[in-house]
C-alpha cells in the first residue's frame, strides 16, 4: 500500500496493474498530462515481486516520492545520476565528485596564449554533450564529424562550417579534454560521468526485477543504457512518458526516447489518456496542441483567462506559481513583486551562475555606464554572429541572460552600489533571487522545464513572445505550461 488512501484506480491504470499481475515482458505506458502516470507506477509497485527500481527526473521528485510510498515496499527510488554513482563507486570508490572537472582540464592543457583559449565555454559544453551521446561507446571519439553534428543540433557557440579555424580548434581541444576526462576518471568525476562511466567501463549496475522510468520521453540515450543494464535477466521495465511533453531536447534528450525504448524492449502498449489534474476548462485549452488529452467526468470546471501583466501583479498570491520558458520575464515580475513588499523568489541557482559568468566578462570595469555599454555591445555582436549562423535558440537564451544581468544592473545600481565593485553587487543580488529550494512561503517563479511533472493550484503562465522558430517546441512548452494547473490558469500577454 501506498500512504495515499483514498486512489480509485481509472479502467486504464487497472489495465497497467492487471498487465503488472498477469502480463509477462515490458511495457511503455504513453499518457497525457497529469493522468496519473507517477501516481499510477506508485501505485503499480503494490503489485510487483522483487527488487524495484524507480527511476526520477530529478531529486525533488524523488524526494516527493519517498514520502509517499510505503515502507514495505522493496524499492529504490533515485535519480538515474545517483544509481550510476553506486555504480561506479564499486570500481572507484576514492574518486571525487568535481563539478567542473572538465573546466579544470582545459585550464591545465590549454595557456591563455593558445587561440583556443576563449573557447573554453564551448568546449566543456561539447564534452558534457558528447558524455551524454555516449562518444567512446555508440560513437567513435576521433570522428571529427560527430563533434560537428554536436555543434549543429547543439547550436554551440562557433562556426557550424568544419574548415574554420577556429571550429577545428574547438574540436581538436574538446577531444583532448574528452579523453583527459576519461583517463582521470579513476580521481575525479562530473555529473554527466555519474552516467557515462559505468557504462564505458562496463561496470555492473545494481540489479533489479523492476525497473520503472518515470518521465521517460527526455531520456538520452546513456541514460536508456544504464537503464537496461540495470534490469535482472527476465527483469520487467516499464517506460512511462509523454511525447508531447519531451523538452529537454537542448540538453541531449531525443525527442522520440519512447519509440527508443519501445525499439529496445518490443514491449506492451498501454495508454492513460485522462488528466485528473487538470480542470474541464485547462484541459479544452490545452487540447489545442494535444487534442487527444480529455478531463475525468467528476473534474471541476476551473477557468483559464487571458490578464495584462499589471493584472497578474494585482492576482498573485503567496502560494500561486508564475511560470515562463525565459527567465528575464521571471526576474522581472519578482522584482515588481518585491517592490510592491511581496515575498518572491525565482527557482535555479545555476541561472544566477550563467548571469554572474557573463557579469564576469568584465568585472574589472568601475563603472556603471561602461560596464552596460562594454557588456551590451560584446553580446549583441555574439547574439548577432549565432543568428548569422542561424542558431537562434542559443541566441535567444543569450539574449535572455543579458535582459536578466541588464535588470540587476539597473536595480544594484539605484540601490546605490559601489561601482569599483560591481562583480560582487551582482552577486549578492542574484544569490537573493535565485535559489534550489524554494519554499513555499514565497512566490515561486519558474521556468516551464523546471515545472514539468509538478502541479499547482493557481498557475500564471506568462506568454512571453515564445520563438516563432520552431513549431514543435513551442506547442510542447505551451502544453506543459498549461497543464501545471490544477484550478486556475492565468495566460499573461506581456
Ligand atoms: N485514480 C486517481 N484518482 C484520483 N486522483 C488521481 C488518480 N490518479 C492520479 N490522480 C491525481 O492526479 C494528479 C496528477 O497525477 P500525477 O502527477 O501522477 O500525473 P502525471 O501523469 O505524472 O503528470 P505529469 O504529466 O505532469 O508528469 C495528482 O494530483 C494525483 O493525485
Ligand atoms: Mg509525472
Amino acid at each position: 500500500m501506498t500512504k495515499q488512501t483514498t486512489f480509485t484506480p481509472s479502467k486504464q491504470q487497472q489495465q497497467l496493474f492487471d498487465w503488472v499481475k498477469n502480463g509477462t515482458g515490458s511495457c511503455i505506458l504513453e499518457s497525457v498530462a497529469g493522468s496519473g502516470k507517477t501516481t499510477t507506477l506508485l501505485h503499480a509497485m503494490e503489485y510487483m515481486k522483487g527488487k524495484i527500481f524507480y527511476g526520477a527526473f530529478n531529486k525533488r521528485v524523488c524526494d516527493e516520492l519517498k514520502e509517499k510510498v510505503d515502507v514495505g515496499v522493496n524499492v529504490n527510488i533515485s535519480t538515474m545520476h545517483s544509481a550510476g554513482l553506486s555504480a561506479l563507486k564499486k570500481q572507484s570508490r576514492f574518486a571525487k565528485v568535481e563539478m567542473y572537472k572538465v573546466n579544470n582540464i582545459f585550464r591545465k592543457l590549454f595557456e591563455r596564449s593558445d587561440p583556443v583559449y576563449k573557447y573554453q565555454q564551448q568546449v566543456v559544453q561539447l564534452v558534457s554533450l558528447a558524455k551524454s551521446y555516449g562518444f567512446g561507446i555508440f560513437k567513435e571519439i576521433e570522428d571529427e564529424k560527430n563533434w560537428l553534428d554536436l555543434i549543429i543540433k547543439h547550436e554551440v557557440r562557433c562556426s557550424n562550417n568544419p574548415f574554420n579555424e577556429d571550429t577545428k580548434n574547438i574540436i581538436k581541444a574538446a577531444i583532448e579534454c574528452f579523453d583527459e576526462s576519461n583517463e582521470c576518471s579513476d580521481d575525479f568525476i562530473d555529473f554527466d560521468d555519474m552516467i557515462y562511466l559505468p557504462l564505458l567501463k562496463n561496470i555492473k549496475p545494481f540489479q533489479y526485477d523492476w525497473v520503472l522510468i518515470d518521465e521517460a520521453q527526455d531520456s538520452n540515450a546513456i541514460r536508456r543504457e544504464l537503464a537496461l543494464r540495470m534490469l535482472k535477466p527476465g527483469g520487467r521495465m516499464i517506460c512511462v512518458g509523454d511525447s508531447n511533453q519531451a523538452i529537454y531536447g537542448f540538453s541531449g534528450a531525443d525527442s522520440d526516447s519512447m519509440q527508443l525504448f519501445q525499439d529496445e524492449l518490443q514491449g506492451t502498449e498501454l495508454s492513460l489518456t485522462v488528466s485528473y489534474r487538470c480542470p474541464v476548462d485547462v484541459v479544452t485549452y490545452s487540447q489545442q496542441w494535444v487534442p487527444h488529452i480529455n478531463s475525468h467526468p467528476t473534474a471541476i470546471k476551473g477557468s483559464v483567462l487571458d490578464i495584462p501583466t499589471h493584472n497578474m501583479l494585482q492576482r498573485l498570491r503567496i502560494s500561486d506559481v508564475v511560470l515562463c520558458h525565459r527567465n528575464a520575464p521571471l526576474l522581472k515580475t519578482a522584482y515588481s513583486l518585491l517592490i510592491n513588499g511581496t515575498p518572491a523568489r525565482v527557482e535555479g541557482r545555476e541561472i544566477g551562475t550563467t548571469i554572474t559568468n557573463m557579469a564576469n566578462r568584465f568585472k574589472a570595469v568601475k563603472s556603471f555606464v561602461d560596464f552596460i555599454n562594454k557588456i551590451t555591445t560584446a553580446t549583441n555582436k555574439d547574439i548577432q554572429d549565432l543568428r548569422n549562423e542561424g542558431k537562434v535558440t542559443t541566441a535567444d537564451q543569450l539574449e535572455d541572460t543579458l535582459s536578466c544581468l541588464l535588470s540587476i544592473v539597473d536595480k544594484i545600481r539605484n540601490d546605490g552600489a559601489d561601482s569599483n565593485h560591481i562583480g560582487e553587487a551582482i552577486s549578492k543580488e542574484v544569490d537573493k533571487l535565485f535559489g534550489d529550494d524554494v519554499g513555499d512561503d514565497v512566490v515561486k517563479l519558474t521556468t516551464i522545464y523546471k515545472a514539468k511533472g509538478r502541479e499547482w493550484p493557481c498557475v500564471f503562465w506568462i506568454k512571453h513572445k515564445i520563438d516563432q522558430h520552431n513549431y514543435e517546441d513551442v506547442r510542447k512548452l505551451s502544453y506543459v505550461a498549461a497543464t501545471r494547473a490544477k484550478s486556475e490558469l492565468y495566460v499573461v500577454i506581456d
